[in-house]
């Protein structure tokens, strides 16, 4: 199937204008906010989960039309467990039906869906779900949208060691053998590459437990707007951003002045 191109923002912006160098090939998005957007307006944190749907349906066609090859997006933590049962059993079910909804378009898209997290303690419906979008669009190559749910950055290098530490015992590998390649090849989506840019809505400056292995050298870009007020054009201003710095990876460069 071809892919169709996403239909340009209703405001009838274009994406900017940059040198291909300066395009991430991977952003990760922390979506955040959506509870305080629904507090100040008298509704409860669900509506704010509702509204910020096309947010993130909305950041991925912008991703497309910038040529930004991998999206991944932080819908549940494995520290989120500790809201409401509520809220909780609300963001389950809602995980799915978001899933559900949106891969007829990401299909069309061309979008490649791939789900990062851990198993255990997530529901069964939301497995199933994510597992059959990776099946359905595995053949997409326009972009890759990283679902993490149930996802921890800690619970991920964790998992890393704890499978290295059994090949280690098979005999698999050798102890003195095991490099940062090593653990790389054992996080949940080896092929997806390190972070170039880490953007976080809602004004808290934190990572949340979010990609920590991958983001070791990513520009952080934090927005002071609540994720359901996010769309493409916000994404794109973080690029902006993310296209002037200077990313030396701990290298320098003797630059006198004057
Ligand atoms: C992010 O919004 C969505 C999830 C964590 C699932 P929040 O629900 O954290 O909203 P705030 O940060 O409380 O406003
Ligand atoms: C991070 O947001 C998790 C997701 C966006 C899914 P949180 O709202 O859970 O993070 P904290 O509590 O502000 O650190
Ligand atoms: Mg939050």
């Amino acid at each position: 199937m071809t892919p169709v191109p996403p239909d340009p923002h209703p405001s009838g912006a274009q994406p900017p204008q940059i040198p291909s160098q300066f395009i991430p090939r991977h952003v990760a998005v922390v979506m955040d906010g959506n509870g305080r957007w629904a507090n100040e307006r008298g509704l409860p944190r669900n509506e704010g989960h509702k509204a910020g749907e096309k947010s993130l349906v909305d950041v991925v066609a912008g991703a497309i039309e910038m040529g930004i090859p991998y999206v991944s997006a932080y819908a549940f933590s494995t520290e989120n467990w500790k809201r409401s049962f509520d809220e909780v059993s609300f963001l389950m079910r809602f995980t799915t039906e978001v899933l559900t909804r949106q891969l007829e378009t990401l299909q069309a898209w061309g979008v490649r869906v791939l789900w990062a997290g851990r198993k255990p303690k997530l529901w069964k419906s939301v497995i199933r779900q994510l597992e059959y979008c990776e099946e359905q669009t595995k053949n997409n190559t326009v972009c890759t949208l990283v679902m993490c749910v149930n996802y921890g950055g800690r619970a991920e290098i964790a998992d890393a060691t704890a499978r290295i530490a059994e090949d280690v015992a098979a005999g698999k590998i050798k102890p003195s053998s095991v490099s940062e390649k090593t653990v790389a090849k054992y996080l949940y989506k080896p092929e997806v590459p390190d972070v170039d840019l880490f953007l976080r809505s809602s004004g808290e400056l934190r990572t949340s437990n979010f990609l920590l292995w991958q983001s070791a050298y990513a520009e952080l870009v934090f927005l002071d707007v609540l994720w359901p007020d996010v769309d493409r054009r916000t994404l794109w201003h973080a690029v902006l951003e993310y296209a002037q710095r200077d990313r030396r990876y701990g290298g320098a460069i003797d630059k006198v002045t004057s």
